[in-house]
């Protein structure tokens, strides 16, 4: 296992951002749904994105991933299983289920079970199936699916805390398939999904209302190969500003989509940046000298990301006064509370909210990364602590930034990898 020595850093200069994660491994699953071949490019290199690749070479696929394009073929002999050890690691592998059943009318995927994020439920993506006429049974710790034929439905997708990005990308790639119309309510409105549609769309399919709440399907019999570009990643270049923020330095963000981050942008104001989009969605980014208080609430898109809001509660922990941020997505997402408390914050959780008192400094510790988006947040905050920190099971972090040391690095950061 690795760690990261971080010592406080002034950033500046460009960062350029990468493809999306959350978009490429739904769009990694819909190319099941065809024989055909289909080429990804700006597909970020992640573990993650190679876990996807191991659980779909299971599956049937032969895949080449170089210079972050993917291309990806079919072999003759397909299989309908993916097995505990590959989804356990990755939840993202259950948006498999979906397509499997519309191509090959079968399939067996394992349940991914809980994470330390708190509880993530499938109630939604099975329920979704199984309008589209799918019969559905856990067993053994998996969902065993099978249908004779899926015929378009009229589906209610909201659940208790609204809509589902990724039962959205399975219920839709099933419906890309099934036979007749389907109306997709409550449906995610993130941009991973629209792009997913997109992609979809460019291989045949017959979607509307990609972007709302409303998805109509008709299904079609085939889909074909495409190429496709997977769209910036909104949660990296957010994370950028978070750690411009955070270390009072301006930085300048390339590559992003700035109307994907319209939330975020909104809060990086009120906390005291200046953010300027210049030529090509350049986004300018220069902090105040004191950071402002604020109040937060992660919501589903066009809300503020859940995916942001450890790295900005780190920002929060330097601001001159109290700020409260509500976890509506998922309650329990608050592991890196305890460790930048260690740093010299100030953060009381309570249930699904934290009360963050702003300190005027944070002090570099030793912490332990939980979770992909709190070690990022501790990076932030190491960036911005006095003295050196240590940041342990740095292997949270491969999964979703690509080269982030190297990107940090660019910008002036002291990051060193060592052995743990
Ligand atoms: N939910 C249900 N039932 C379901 C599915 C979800 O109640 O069947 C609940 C969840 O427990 C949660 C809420 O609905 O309270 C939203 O969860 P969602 O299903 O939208 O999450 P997801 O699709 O499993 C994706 C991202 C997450 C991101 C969430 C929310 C991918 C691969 N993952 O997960 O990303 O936090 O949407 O935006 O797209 C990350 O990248 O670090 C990450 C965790």
């Amino acid at each position: 296992m690795d760690k990261f020595v971080v010592h406080q850093s002034r950033l500046s200069g460009q960062v350029k951002i990468s493809g999306s994660k959350n978009t490429a491994l739904p769009v990694m699953a819909a190319t099941l749904l065809t024989d055909q071949i289909c080429v990804i490019s700006n597909v970020p290199d992640l573990k993650d994105i190679k876990t996807m690749i191991g659980i779909l070479e299971g599956l049937g696929k032969k895949i080449k991933f170089s210079k972050n394009i993917l291309t990806i073929k079919s072999k003759k002999n397909k299989n309908f299983i993916a097995p505990y050890k590959l989804v356990r690691t990755m939840r993202a592998s259950f948006c498999c289920l979906g397509p499997l059943l519309a191509k090959l009318k079968k399939a067996k995927v394992a349940l991914p079970g809980g994470c330390i994020i708190g509880p993530r439920p499938v109630d939604l993506h099975i329920k979704g199936l199984r309008n589209l006429g799918a019969n559905i049974i856990i067993e053994n710790g998996y969902c065993q699916a099978k249908t004779k034929k899926l015929k378009g439905a009229h589906i209610y997708l909201g659940g208790a805390f609204g809509s589902s990005v990724l039962a959205t990308a399975n219920v839709l790639m099933a419906a890309a398939l099934a036979e007749g119309e389907s109306i997709i309510e409550h449906a995610a409105c993130e941009p991973e999904i629209e792009c997913l549609a997109l992609f979809l769309k460019k291989m045949g399919a017959k979607i509307e209302g990609e972007g709302t709440p409303i998805l109509k399907v008709i299904g079609v019999k085939k889909l074909s190969g495409c190429e496709f570009k997977i769209i910036a990643d909104r949660i990296e270049a957010g994370t950028f500003i978070a750690a411009s923020l955070a270390t009072k330095s301006p930085i300048i963000i390339k590559g992003a989509n700035p109307s994907h981050l319209t939330s975020v942008i909104e809060v990086a104001k009120k906390i005291g940046a200046s953010i300027k989009i210049g030529k090509d969605s350049t986004i300018f980014v220069k902090p105040a000298k004191r950071l402002k208080p604020v109040n937060i609430t992660t919501l589903p898109y066009p809300g503020f990301p859940t995916d942001l809001q450890a790295q900005f509660m780190a920002c929060l922990c330097l601001a001159k006064g109290i700020s409260l941020i509500t976890e509506k997505i998922y309650p329990d997402r608050f592991m890196h509370v305890a460790e930048l408390n260690r740093m010299g914050a100030s953060i009381q959780r309570n249930g699904p909210y934290a009360i963050i008192e702003g300190k005027e400094k944070l002090y570099g510790a030793e912490i332990m990364a939980s979770d992909l988006r709190a070690s990022a947040a501790l990076v932030i905050a190491s960036l911005a602590a006095k003295g050196k920190s240590q940041i342990l099971r740095v292997y949270h972090i491969d999964r979703g930034y690509e080269k982030i040391r190297g990107k940090f690095g660019k910008l002036g950061a002291k990051i060193k990898r060592e052995k743990q």
